[in-house]
């Protein structure tokens, strides 16, 4: 699989400050859960690997998923750079039903809003817990459709509602959710700022 969108981009991903530091944020607080070193996770959407590379030395496994290859590649330099033995990257789509992998932590780190079908996604990443295990959920709070440059194609929600968030994943068999606001964007180009959640869960 790919996405050209995020291969062209995968390149120079990292050479924004702001992503950067975007993502330490949303890791600090996914670092909040009482994560383990039995522990086997998966990031949906790792991108070049700023939020996976900071909680894989806080698990067993964890598993890199994306569909841009470009991304992977990136990351996988990374990893070979740094010898990491406890992560490995995926391109495959996670929907098929041959997909049978089961995990102690799922994390979806600013990708929510790229899936058309974002309830379809909360429900596949249920499915795919162990009982007991984590769902860990950053993204955009609704704003009014500025946050990206119109020329990105493929961004399906101008972010979420927190409330009917908890209502999806509560009717998917998710318990204990908590959800906060981890930081906030300041754009220079729109002058405005966007907030960004973290929502947390665990599976029944
Ligand atoms: C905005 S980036 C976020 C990267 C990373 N999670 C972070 O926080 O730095 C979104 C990522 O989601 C990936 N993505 C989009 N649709 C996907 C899908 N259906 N399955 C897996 N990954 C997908 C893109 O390729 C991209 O790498």
């Amino acid at each position: 699989m790919t996405n050209k969108h995020f291969d062209k981009a995968a390149a120079t991903w990292d050479n924004k400050p702001r992503r950067v530091q975007l993502a330490e944020k949303i890791s600090a607080a996914i670092a909040k859960l009482p994560l383990n070193t039995t522990m086997s996770g998966m990031e949906f959407g790792c991108g070049t690997g700023l939020v996976s590379l900071a909680l894989a030395p806080k698990l067993k496994k964890l598993t890199a998923l994306d569909t841009s290859q470009g991304m992977l590649d990136v990351l996988q330099e990374k990893i070979d750079e740094q010898q990491l033995d406890n992560m490995h990257c995926l391109n495959a789509d996670i929907f098929q039903d041959a997909y049978r992998e089961r995990y102690d932590l799922i994390i979806c780190s600013m990708t929510l809003h790229h899936l058309e079908d974002a309830a379809g996604l909360l429900k596949r990443f249920s499915e795919l817990l162990n009982p007991g295990g984590y769902l860990a959920v950053a993204d955009l709070v609704t704003e009014d459709g500025s946050f990206h440059d119109p020329a990105v194609k493929g961004i399906h929600h101008d972010g979420f509602s927190t409330e009917a968030l908890e209502k999806t994943l509560t009717a998917q068999g998710i318990i204990n959710i908590h959800s906060d606001i981890v930081h906030t964007i300041k754009k220079e180009t729109t002058q405005k700022e966007y907030q960004i959640f973290l929502l947390t869960g665990q599976k029944k």
